[in-house]
């Protein structure tokens, strides 16, 4: 039996719409992923999405020892629904007197691995590249072309907080 006798003109004509049709809907539904996916990104580098500076609680006042630095965990300012996990940030904060603070963002200025306090050491540490600061968030040796990025911290009603902002921290 030949192929011809199976299959007629029509059902080539039916088989050539719908394999039509199909390649035009997977394109218009990628299309449509690729806008939606695209649209947080693009209006972030056209400046149009604004992340807002928000004041996080990061503990309370007596939490922290004069001359200790702790990692403090606080969320993103802005962070998106679907961000999960990647919403928690974290910083290093020193209580430096009874009323004054200072934090640094965990991230190097090199290529943004966390950096580590050691506090034998009175440094912070670069895992990554060997990038080393002193206590203040200065280079001290390494690849890092910048200090540790900081913080405004401030203490209302008893307790610590932290003004987040998008990295590099605008204020
Ligand atoms: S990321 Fe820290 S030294 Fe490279």
């Amino acid at each position: 039996m030949s192929e011809d006798s199976i299959h007629g003109p029509a059902d080539d004509t039916a088989e050539c719409g719908r394999r039509r049709f199909l390649s035009r809907l997977s394109i218009m539904v990628g299309s449509i992923a690729g806008v939606i996916v695209a649209i947080p990104s693009v209006a972030f580098l056209l400046g149009l999405r604004k992340v807002p500076h928000v004041w996080r609680t990061v503990g309370k006042l007596e939490d922290f020892q004069i001359g200790t630095t702790v990692k403090v965990a606080f969320l993103d300012p802005s962070p998106l629904p679907w961000s999960g996990v990647t919403a928690r940030t974290a910083a290093w904060l020193r209580r430096e007197t009874a009323q004054q603070f200072i934090a640094f963002s965990v991230d190097c200025t090199h290529l943004g691995c966390p950096v580590r306090w050691l506090p034998d050491a009175n440094l912070f540490m670069c895992p990554c590249h060997g990038g080393v600061f002193y206590a203040n968030g200065t280079v001290a040796s390494g690849p890092p072309p910048k200090p540790l990025t900081q913080y405004p911290v401030r203490v209302q009603n008893g307790t610590v907080q932290i003004l987040t902002s998008p990295l590099p921290i605008t204020t």
